[in-house]
């Protein structure tokens, strides 16, 4: 078939959060029928900060059986473990010979982990690097992810140029997907950072596994102001937040959003917000329950992903080990 490549993936790091969900995971589903898909579950991109081995085992298949809640389709898409694909990290060393120094140092992600982190290894700073070479193994067109990736797909393209310039016309350039509304979440507690799993204060992020009674009372704790107006503005970062987790979850535009709650309020705003929320995830948070108890099932997934994978994967490398003389 000649349909075009999506490749997306997302760490097992823990726990998922709604901001991993309207950025990412829930754009994955409508194209699957469009595209051939690929969606990976990025172990290898866990480990560049420490990890539990028994804790990265068991988020490895929350996040699979989160992907097939969501409803990611196995018979449509090629869903798959990244550690289970040696194709990755042996294109990954290829590329990192032909990476900058002075430009990895400068991606605003490794410098705002490298700050949090005390031990920073080099594979954090190369992170981009792999991400490059899981992107480019598939010669995918498109990758959908939140804003924050938008520098590590640029290197990704400038590595695809580079390579087929240096040798001849071997990788597809990708281009980033974002979507329209919520391509950055923010914290419920502070509307200057990104929602984020990693932030100490539990109040700030919403998982996709938290109780529905929890899903609500963080939304009544989301700050907002005290102007009292309701508009969608970057002055009132907090409330145009919220309003662009209802638009995701309800498919209303901000606009529209707007209309309806300008007389009434944030109270009865956030009341709303709470309902829509969990009757938007409730479907995917019963499935999930029932495909994390089937063990065999979630194998059998994985296993079939991989070897998929791998067929691809090893076109795109022995291209590229014959090119660099090996
Ligand atoms: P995290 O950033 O939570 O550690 P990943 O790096 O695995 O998670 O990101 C998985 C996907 O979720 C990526 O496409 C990323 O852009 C997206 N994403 C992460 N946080 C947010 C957010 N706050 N808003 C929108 N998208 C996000
Ligand atoms: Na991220």
């Amino acid at each position: 078939e000649d349909k075009k490549i999506v490749y997306s993936g997302i760490q097992p790091s823990g726990s998922l959060t709604i901001g991993n969900y309207i950025g990412a995971l829930k754009n994955f589903i409508g194209l699957q029928d469009e595209y051939n898909c690929l969606y990976c579950i990025v172990d290898m991109h866990a480990i560049t900060v420490a990890q539990e081995p028994k804790d990265l085992r068991k988020n490895t298949l929350d996040v699979l059986a989160l992907y097939l809640a969501a409803g990611l389709d196995p018979k449509k898409s090629i869903i798959y473990i990244q550690s289970h694909v040696p194709a990755h990290a042996e294109l990954g060393w290829v590329l990192n010979t032909m990476t900058g120094l002075g430009q990895l140092q400068r991606m605003t992600q490794f410098k705002d982990k490298a700050k949090k982190y005390t031990d920073v290894q080099a594979g954090l700073l190369n992170y981009p690097v792999l991400m490059a070479a899981d992107i480019l193994l598939y010669q995918s067109s498109f990758v959908p992810v939140g804003e924050d990736q938008k520098q590590h797909i640029e290197i990704t393209r400038d590595l695809a140029q580079r390579f087929n310039s240096r040798y001849s016309e071997t990788f597809t350039i990708p281009e980033i997907l974002t979507p329209k509304v919520g391509a950055r979440i923010m914290s419920l507690k502070d509307p200057s950072s990104k929602m984020s799993k990693s932030d100490p204060n539990k109040d700030g992020y919403i998982l996709l596994l938290d109780s529905e009674d929890d899903t609500r009372k963080k939304i009544k704790r989301a700050v907002t102001d005290s102007s009292g107006e309701f508009r969608y503005s970057d002055e009132q970062a907090g409330l145009k937040n919220l309003i662009n987790i209802h638009a995701s979850f309800s498919g209303m535009s901000p606009e529209e959003i707007v209309k309806k709650y300008e007389n009434l309020g944030y109270g009865e705003f956030k009341e709303d917000l709470g309902e829509v929320v969990v009757e938007g995830l409730r479907p995917l948070r019963e499935r999930f329950k029932e495909i994390r108890e089937d063990k065999a099932y979630l194998e059998s997934v994985y296993k079939e992903g991989a070897e998929k994978a791998s067929y691809l994967a090893n076109k795109t490398l022995r291209k590229v080990y014959k090119k660099v003389g090996f």
